[in-house]
């Protein structure tokens, strides 16, 4: 089933803006993902916005997107932050797959490639953060072996109060 999905890597840098325009549409095709925690539907400002919220220390150097092609369409990408909690570290920031593509491999094929070129690369862990209530999210990480829980913070949403877990897996 994922055998038609063609993986691409690009350094945040290198975007242009043909890229950062396809990019942004897909977004608008992952809204719910926004939505759903009461953020704005994404704008290309927003998008922009997302690539610089970095941890201190880090800039768009040390990001890396993939995107995940299905019949010639961009149908998921991810932002993919090298060296997060130490050297030995990449973090995803983000998995967003068109609603039209979810549950057919898409999500799994990325995480997949990273986890690949983590290991080529020598690293020997992978981080993802989750907001708690997103449960269908937190089962997708789960699955794809990200089990180590690492770290919980409190965060409110609207009137709710959740929290952002960071989890681990190694490669
Ligand atoms: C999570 C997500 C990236 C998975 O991509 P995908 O291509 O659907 O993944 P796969 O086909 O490899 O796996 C499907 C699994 O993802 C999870 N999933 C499916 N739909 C989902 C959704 N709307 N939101 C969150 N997770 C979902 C489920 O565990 C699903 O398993 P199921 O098909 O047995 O129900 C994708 O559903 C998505 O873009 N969701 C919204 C964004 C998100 O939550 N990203 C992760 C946090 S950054």
């Amino acid at each position: 089933m994922t055998a038609s999905t063609g993986i691409t890597r690009t350094e945040v840098l290198d975007l242009g803006e043909a890229d950062l325009a396809e990019i942004h549409d897909l977004r608008l095709r992952a809204a719910d993902f926004f939505v759903e925690v009461d953020d704005p539907p994404p704008t290309p400002a927003s998008f922009q916005a997302d690539l610089d919220d970095l941890p201190d220390g880090f800039t768009r150097v040390d990001e890396v997107i993939y995107r995940a092609y299905r019949d010639g369409r961009l149908a998921g990408y991810a932002e993919v932050l090298r060296r997060f909690a130490h050297e030995g570290q990449w973090m995803i920031g983000i998995v967003l797959v068109d609603v039209d593509m979810r549950s057919r491999g898409v999500g799994r094929r990325i995480v997949a490639a990273i986890a690949d070129d983590a290991r080529a690369a020598g690293i020997s862990s992978l981080a993802a953060g989750v907001i708690a209530l997103r449960e269908r999210s937190l089962a997708f990480w789960h699955r794809e072996g990200f089990t180590t829980q690492v770290r919980r913070r409190e965060i409110t949403i609207g009137d709710v109060q959740t929290e952002v877990v960071r989890l681990e897996r190694r490669v």
